[in-house]
């Protein structure tokens, strides 16, 4: 089972235990019939589509390039060596009103979501739920036919009038037919593969999302405002943004998979354990960054994914990158491309960063917890990583034929850096158009500032075939043949890690967004 189908699974099989018998086993659908009373299963026994719930299949990988047999669970709190059984006799404590919204007070609905946050929460050993504050972000975005049981879950839940405790933020659409699909050939496949979007978008509404110009996975950008205070705690999904907030800005959740985190958001409350503890977020890996010169950004994020997998790390040597230790409007992308990198080639939810981050800043190497293991990248190990990013498309020596840029999606700062390198490349080459198109990824907040505040680069943008769409770049590079028809080419190692899209540090793409080709030895 690969990662996207154990996240799939493992949330669909957790809701779905208490909301959709008509869905389940037998044995499980007669179970959640039953009104809840005692609050927790507690029986120590797991059916067999749970046994997975406790890990994925990352594997942590040493030095020697064989798994270590480190299990990543994809919520940020390691559970090496445990087991379902194990972790099923664990009950946490619940107050009074806990119980009570459990045994039915707030209604059949909030019932069956508390049963499944309750199980949840002891299935990693949670001691209690805590009360949540700033405001939610859901990765529910697919509308995709595998996601119908849990769409049709919150469906029941809007028709009950239930609603997020507050605004949530939701991540972009799996498509965008305004900017991008706009041919007979994708809408098609689009209006096919994606039947649900529809029912997902109407589920949002109601339960408290605001309207499609605030889509984004960079939801803590100031022109989508969900910038939580440090040490707040919510409940966020989707592996970029957890691992942004948890470390940039400090507010503490774990990586929820899709649903889990609307269930914490219309209940207000999650168990605590994980990312959202102390001891959870001690880093037990010291990063030390010894390049001779400014690191590709998304080859570290990709060398301390792979080498701490869900363990946090601490990484010194590169607070000489933000002036003062201060993250600004004109840096954060560089932390932005390394946490996704390290979120999406491993599963890290939190990383701290010396003299930068907010937790680092605090407790300095405190923060390291006992028996720590160290891991250098220096020039060498840098490159011996970028060397292990293979050409994975099926025509190999063919030509580029679109750039993607900004997985995850571009702040203002990004869009103005990438119109002017690119229309002042191509006025260099005495050019009007790009080779190739190429995709900006952003929130339409951050398209329509950068409209009102540089018109006319946005212009000229626009008409040397730089397109802005408020999509997801990689749901456009998963689509059914989409690798047989484009040659894609990225700067973003999120998005090289889940598609065929082909990775380059920012000069070389620019060199093949003008030119149309890769220059050699690239
Ligand atoms: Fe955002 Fe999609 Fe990349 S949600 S982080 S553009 S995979």
């Amino acid at each position: 089972m690969n990662r996207r189908q154990f996240i799939k699974r493992s949330t669909m099989a957790c809701a779905a235990v208490a909301l959709l018998p008509g869905h389940l086993p037998a044995q499980a659908a007669e179970k959640a019939a039953k009104p809840a009373s005692s609050g927790t299963p507690g029986t120590g026994k797991v059916p067999d589509y749970a046994k997975d719930m406790l890990h994925s299949d990352m594997d942590g990988i040493g030095p020697d390039g064989k798994p270590t047999g480190q299990k990543a669970t994809y919520t940020g709190a390691s559970k090496a060596n445990a087991t379902a059984e194990k972790a099923m006799r664990h009950k946490m404590k619940l107050t009074k009103d806990e119980q009570a919204i459990l045994d039915g007070k707030d209604g059949e609905e909030k019932a069956k979501l508390m049963k499944i946050l309750v199980a949840f929460g002891n299935v990693f050993g949670a001691e209690k739920l805590v009360e949540l504050g700033g405001a939610p972000h859901s990765n529910m975005f697919i509308g995709a036919e595998y996601m119908r049981s849990m769409i049709k879950m919150l469906d029941e839940c809007a028709k009950a009038g239930l609603k997020s405790y507050a605004r949530y933020t939701v991540n972009p659409r799996p498509y965008d037919v305004y900017n991008v699909q706009n041919n007979a050939k994708d809408m098609t496949m689009i209006y096919e593969g994606y039947k649900l979007q529809w029912d997902l978008d109407y589920v949002h509404v109601r339960l408290g999302a605001p309207d499609l110009n605030y889509r984004t996975c960079a939801c803590y950008l100031d022109e989508v405002g969900n910038a939580p205070e440090p040490g707040t705690y919510v409940a966020w999904a989707e592996s970029s943004a957890v691992n942004y907030g948890n470390s940039v800005l400090g507010i503490r959740t774990n990586r929820n998979g899709a649903g889990m985190d609307l269930i914490q958001a219309i209940l207000g409350k999650a168990p605590m354990f994980g990312l959202m503890t102390d001891e959870g977020r001690k880093a037990k890996w010291l990063v030390e960054v010894k390049t001779s010169k400014e690191p590709d950004w998304g080859a570290i994020g990709t060398a301390i994914g792979r080498k701490c997998v869900e363990d946090v790390p601490y990484v010194t040597g590169l607070d000489k990158y933000f002036k003062g230790g201060k993250v600004t409007a004109d840096n954060m992308h560089l932390l932005k491309a390394m946490g996704s990198a390290t979120a999406s080639s491993g599963a890290v939810g939190l990383y701290h960063v010396e003299g930068v981050t907010p937790d680092a800043k605090k407790m300095g190497r405190d923060m390291l917890a006992k028996g720590y293991k160290t891991y250098v990248i220096d020039d060498k190990e840098q490159a011996r990583i970028i060397s292990t990013f293979k050409n994975l498309w099926p025509k190999k020596d063919g030509e580029p034929t679109a750039a993607f840029i900004g997985c995850p999606h571009n702040t203002y700062h990004e869009v103005i850096k990438w119109g002017k390198l690119v229309t002042e490349a191509l006025d260099k080459a005495g050019k009007t158009e790009a080779a190739i198109p190429v995709y900006m990824f952003m929130p339409n907040k951050v398209r329509d500032r950068a409209i009102e505040e540089n018109g006319e680069l946005i212009s000229k943008m626009k008409r040397a075939g730089m397109h802005a769409t408020n999509m997801c770049s990689v749901s456009y590079a998963g689509m059914k043949g989409f690798s047989d028809r484009v040659r894609g080419v990225t700067n973003s190692a999120k998005t090289r890690n889940y598609s065929t899209i082909r990775y380059f540090p920012d000069e070389i793409l620019v060199k093949i967004i003008v030119t149309g080709k890769i220059p050699k030895g690239a």
